[in-house]
Parts: structure tokens; C-alpha cells; sequence
């Protein structure tokens, strides 16, 4: 696998949200390997930091959600959150699943897929700065990080990326409703970031073709019906983040057919 997000060669590039996360829990390594089976191009991955410091891979800000357990992220140690069950919320033949760590998920599938990181920030500067740096040193055990995207809704927290490592691909985040940006590509550009990601929100041919212009690769999350992908292949995306990456390839596959040639 030698997938580039520098250079990826071909679109629009499959990237299954919180690994395959329609058909096994998301953000477990079951979810990542399900991508990999489902021939996704890339995975994409929440992390936080716990009270330890440890890179946590999970969406929210605390386990209720997705395990048996109570607690914020924040609050916890890595010990303590390795006890919980994080499969049988979703069906209990993943009962079992644990919240895994960014290195256990690099460790199973680097070299596998395209890694997407989406680092979610936390309330202080000061934890942030450590998940950053934490971040960047357990990349520094890889030779080649060309399959890594580093990317966030929070603008501070790619800029310490950038300030530390020139080479690293990174993906600005766009939501309104997360982070009102007045001129997104512009503010993508600033940033050095070769990504923007889109919601579904704000996708639009305008914006796509703002992007291009000025060599800006454009994702859109999170695509999970014909509908919404026909839309966004309409607008020529360079990426699309789906749940079921399967069935979205599936589905591309039949688009691209009965488009005219
Ligand atoms: O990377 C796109 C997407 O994951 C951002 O939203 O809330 O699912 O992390 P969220
Ligand atoms: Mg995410």
C-alpha cells in the first residue's frame, strides 16, 4: 500500500469515517480492520488525551456513548479506560472491544490504508500542546508518514502542527456550526494545509472549484446516501468520508456508469 496523501493519483479517494463505522463500533480497531477489509483508501480517526497523557482514539468527550463505562476522557487514566467494553453497545459480537490507542491503531494498520487523525482539542492550551507533541513523537517511530493527514476543526492546533513538522499532510475542518470561517480557503491556504473538510453543510461547486484554484484538495463528510454522494461527485470532491465505505464504493461504481462519457 502506498497510498500519498500528497499525492493520492486518483479520485474521489474512500475514506471510512471512525473506520467502518456503519457495520462494526466505531473508532475500535474492529472498525479499522473492517476499513481495511472494505478496500476503503483511508480510515479516519477522533483522538484525545488522557489524564495520563496517553492518545485516546475515541469521538467523544467522555465513554457513556460508546462503552460500557462513565467518564470523561479528561478525567481518566489509560488503565482505567481499558477496562470498559467499547463492542457491545453496538451488537454484541464485539463484546470485548477495547478503546484502542492511537498506537495500537498505527501498529495494526499503518502501511495498510491512508490515516486520517482527527485530533480533537480540549479546553487548554497547555493539554493541547502535549497531545501535539505526543502526537508528532509517536509518528517520529515512522520513516514515512507521506499515508498520515493530521487534521481538526481547530486552527491553533494545526498551526503548533505545522510550526513542528514542514512536510506532514494536514486537513483544515469546516462546520459553521463547529467554526464560522468567513473564507475557508483562504484560511486553509494560511495554514499550509493541503485538506479542506468539509460537512455536507457547506459543500458546494463554488467552494470546490475556490479550491482548486489554489491546489486545495476538498473532502466532504459524512456521505452515507446516494443522494448526498451524487451531490457531492457532482461538484468534483477529492474525498469522501462515509460510514460505509463499501456500499459508497459500490454506489460510485453504478454513478460512474450511467454518467455520460
Ligand atoms: O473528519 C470529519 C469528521 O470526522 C468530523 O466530524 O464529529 O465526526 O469528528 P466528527
Ligand atoms: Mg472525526
Amino acid at each position: 500500500m502506498n497510498f500519498s496523501w500528497h499525492n493520492p493519483n486518483f479520485k474521489p479517494i474512500i475514506i471510512a469515517h471512525r473506520g467502518s463505522s456503519a457495520s462494526a463500533p466505531e473508532n475500535t480497531i474492529a472498525s479499522f480492520l473492517k476499513a481495511v477489509e472494505d478496500q476503503s483508501d483511508a480510515i479516519e480517526l477522533d483522538i484525545r488525551i488522557s489524564l495520563d497523557h496517553h492518545l485516546i482514539v475515541i469521538h467523544d468527550k467522555s465513554i457513556n456513548r460508546t462503552t460500557n463505562g462513565r467518564g470523561y476522557i479528561s478525567k481518566l487514566n489509560l488503565d482505567d479506560i481499558k477496562r470498559y467494553d467499547a463492542g457491545s453497545w453496538f451488537d454484541p459480537q464485539y463484546a470485548g472491544e477495547k478503546i484502542p490507542t492511537l498506537s495500537e491503531v498505527l501498529n495494526i494498520c499503518k502501511g495498510k490504508v491512508g490515516i486520517n487523525i482527527e485530533i480533537k482539542a480540549e479546553a487548554d492550551n497547555r493539554t493541547d500542546a502535549i497531545l501535539v507533541k505526543n502526537c508528532l513523537s509517536e509518528l517520529k517511530r515512522y520513516r514515512n508518514n507521506d499515508d498520515i493527514l493530521i487534521s481538526s476543526f481547530n486552527k491553533k492546533i494545526l498551526e503548533k502542527i505545522r510550526e513542528e513538522n514542514s512536510n506532514i499532510s494536514l486537513g483544515y475542518l469546516y462546520d459553521p456550526i463547529h467554526n464560522y470561517l468567513r473564507n475557508p480557503v483562504k484560511q486553509t491556504m494560511a495554514l499550509g494545509a493541503g485538506y479542506l473538510n468539509v460537512s455536507n453543510r457547506v459543500v458546494g461547486k463554488r467552494l470546490v472549484e475556490e479550491a482548486h484554484d489554489v491546489g486545495v484538495r476538498v473532502g466532504v463528510y459524512t456521505v452515507n446516501t446516494l443522494n448526498q454522494l451524487k451531490k457531492v461527485v457532482q461538484f468534483n470532491v477529492d474525498a469522501i468520508i462515509t460510514n460505509d465505505p463499501s456500499r459508497t464504493r459500490q454506489m460510485l461504481e453504478d454513478i460512474n456508469k450511467k454518467a455520460p462519457k
